[in-house]
């Protein structure tokens, strides 16, 4: 494949350059632009009457899968089970029959996501896969495929694919919000709105990433280090945190934030930074009182907040980020971005091997 890196230092940074033109893409590809409605392919099963869904995945696909569960949970009222590949196509889990299956991957490749297909195909359930690869092997046994348009990904760690697959999950969301009459027109074009909206905000993003830079030179100095967000943006953290491990070789852990003193609290000092994901919205109150308990034993707080949450954050936090001002649904994919933006800033000044971090693959064909 003749993919250059466009004058980028690396894929990964080409990459993370292209969020707003995928997720714009993926819009596209979902939103009929006359009707402003999320179209869906036809549907192995009746989205109005499916008594759960179950979604899989592997990686960082597996946490676009967390934050699907938290849309589609609170806005389609959809009982979600969710577990990573490698774990459910081994544990029998006694699934309720007619359950929509929701596989997330981004090769269509990967052999655990694949295994966990068949084994809800097995026990007959209809399969949705999100996929960035529609003519893999998982596109080819799936009853539905969803595609991610953000072309090909060569930095084995994920960016532009995750956003993609946040976006479809979206989508999904509002499709099977609407087919289950938890969402009126006025909802519904509130939240396509929001959708919308990203592309812009996205780009804007990377107006902020000399700030990221230095938020970098702490995280480059530490060895271990705690990313916290609560609600949708827990899963953020999460991404955050696997992101720098691969590409950074830094020690870091994600915690729902109101779990902290249950114990990483104890882990807390000035030694071990504090990255926080934490969007203005209904949970900003309870997450900020989690840092400020964090701050009051040495903790040294980084905080990705947005525009209207910045004011108070940075009277507690070393350094804010102020991402822009977007509607709640959709803080998770705003966020996401600053926080790869972190481990990519974070790398360079590691010196590591960026696009080709050691002992990971791009592709995982191997149980
Ligand atoms: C590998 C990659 C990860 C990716 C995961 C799942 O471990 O290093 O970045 O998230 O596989 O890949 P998939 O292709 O299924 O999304």
């Amino acid at each position: 494949g003749a993919v250059g890196k466009d004058g980028y230092r690396h894929y990964m940074e080409k990459e993370l350059h292209e969020h707003p033109l995928v997720i714009g893409q993926t819009l596209q590809r979902m939103i009929d632009p006359a009707t402003r409605k999320v179209v869906l392919p036809d549907m192995p099963c009746d989205l109005a009457t499916i008594p759960r869904g179950v979604i899989t995945a592997c990686g960082s696909a597996y946490f676009a899968g967390m934050v699907g569960r938290y849309w589609l949970e609170e806005i389609a009222r959809l009982p979600i089970d969710i577990d990573v590949a490698s774990e459910l196509r081994y544990r029998n889990p006694p699934l309720t029959p007619g359950s929509l299956g929701m596989l997330i991957s981004q090769s269509g490749e990967t052999a655990d996501t694949l295994a966990a297909l068949r084994a809800l195909k097995g026990i007959g359930l209809p399969v949705l896969s999100v996929l960035n690869a529609e003519h893999s092997t998982m596109a080819r046994e799936s009853d539905v495929v969803l595609g991610t348009v953000a072309g090909p990904e060569i930095s084995v760690a994920s960016t532009k694919a995750f956003t993609a697959q946040l976006t479809v999950m979206a989508c999904l969301t509002i499709a099977i919000a609407r087919a289950r009459g938890t969402i009126d027109a006025a909802r519904e074009d509130e939240l396509v709105t929001a959708l919308l909206d990203l592309p812009g905000r996205a780009e804007e993003v990377f107006s902020r990433q000399a700030d990221i830079r230095k938020m970098a030179e702490v995280v480059a100095e530490a060895r271990d280090v705690l990313y916290l967000g609560r609600g949708s943006v827990y899963p953020v953290a999460m991404e955050g945190a696997l992101k720098l491990k691969e590409i950074s070789y830094i020690h870091a852990e994600a915690y729902a934030a109101g779990e902290m003193k249950h114990g990483p609290i104890s882990l807390i000092d000035r030694t071990v930074p504090i990255v926080a994901t934490i969007p203005s919205g209904a949970l900003f109150e309870k997450t900020l009182s989690n840092l400020q308990e964090a701050k009051a034993r040495g903790g040294r707080l980084l905080a990705f907040t947005d525009e209207a949450g910045a004011g108070r954050l940075s009277a507690i936090a070393e350094q804010t980020i102020a991402l822009p001002k977007v509607h709640p649904f959709v803080t998770p994919i705003i966020q996401t971005i600053g926080v790869q933006i972190l481990a990519y800033e974070t790398a360079l000044l590691k010196g590591t091997d960026v696009d080709q971090p050691r002992n990971l693959a791009k592709s995982v064909t191997v149980e």
